[in-house]
């Protein structure tokens, strides 16, 4: 539809393949999620000039927690060291980190870690939300029940109560690694948000392969239930 090109104001993606792509390569499956927050970290250095507003990375879901708990483990140190190394650089972009999920029954010292986080990123323009510990139906129950302790329980109140609030309203989900599933990703937000399943896993997805989604997403027609 030439001339009525649509910008992505919120990309949100479920960053799968970590440990197909190790399995691949036959190394252990943390060597994949290593490479995983690799390509996590080039990916939010290369963002700005596509111009999103937010960027929403899926990176540990509640169902996660029934994996073994060497590689949960594993998972929890990256976060803590991707904490550690990256937010100078958040700080010195501009970045500014939110969390959506169940986040803060984490391990007190990771709670403590992202509040810093918030903290020193508050100022920041972009934001990249990252989802922890989340879920979307246990959001989605968390939002119900307070719009029901206000005593109004409607499709309004409960977005109010949801995580993503003060977010843009999603444009685009990504999923690598060629499932085609939401796996309790964003299931209210996606309502009317465009999907994009690409084969690439997360370890080998680059600012290019999100450019090229959100070319695709450029060109799409949105209705909205409308005409
Ligand atoms: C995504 O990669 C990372 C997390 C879910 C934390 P996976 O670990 O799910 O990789 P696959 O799906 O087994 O390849
Ligand atoms: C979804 O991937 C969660 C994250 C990417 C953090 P999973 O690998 O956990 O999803 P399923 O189990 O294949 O549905
Ligand atoms: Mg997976």
């Amino acid at each position: 539809m030439a001339g009525e090109e649509q910008r992505a104001r919120h990309v949100a993606i479920i960053m799968d393949g970590n440990g197909r792509w190790a399995k691949r390569k036959g190394l252990p499956r943390a060597m994949g999620h290593r490479r995983g927050v690799e390509a996590v970290r080039e990916l939010v250095r290369n963002v700005e000039p596509l111009g999103l507003e937010c960027l929403t990375l899926y990176a540990f879901s509640s169902e996660n927690w029934k994996r073994p708990e060497e590689e949960v483990d594993d998972l929890m140190n990256l976060m803590r060291k991707f904490i550690k190394s990256d937010l100078p650089e958040f700080v010195a972009n501009n970045v500014k980190l939110k969390i959506i999920g169940d986040w803060q029954s984490l391990a007190p010292d990771i709670v403590a870690m992202l509040e810093d986080a918030l903290d020193q990123t508050k100022d920041g323009k972009h934001t990249l939300a990252v989802a922890l510990n989340y879920g979307s139906q246990q959001e989605i129950a968390r939002a119900a029940a307070k719009a029901a302790a206000i005593g109004e329980v409607n499709e309004k109140t409960i977005a109010a109560h949801l995580d993503t609030v003060d977010l843009p309203p999603l444009d685009l989900l990504i999923r690598t690694s060629g499932e085609v599933r939401l796996s309790n990703f964003l299931l209210w937000q996606c309502a009317y948000a465009e999907m994009a399943f690409v084969d690439t896993l997360w370890p080998d997805f680059t600012i290019e392969h999100l450019k090229a989604a959100m070319n695709d997403f450029a060109e799409r027609e949105r209705r909205f239930g409308g005409r």
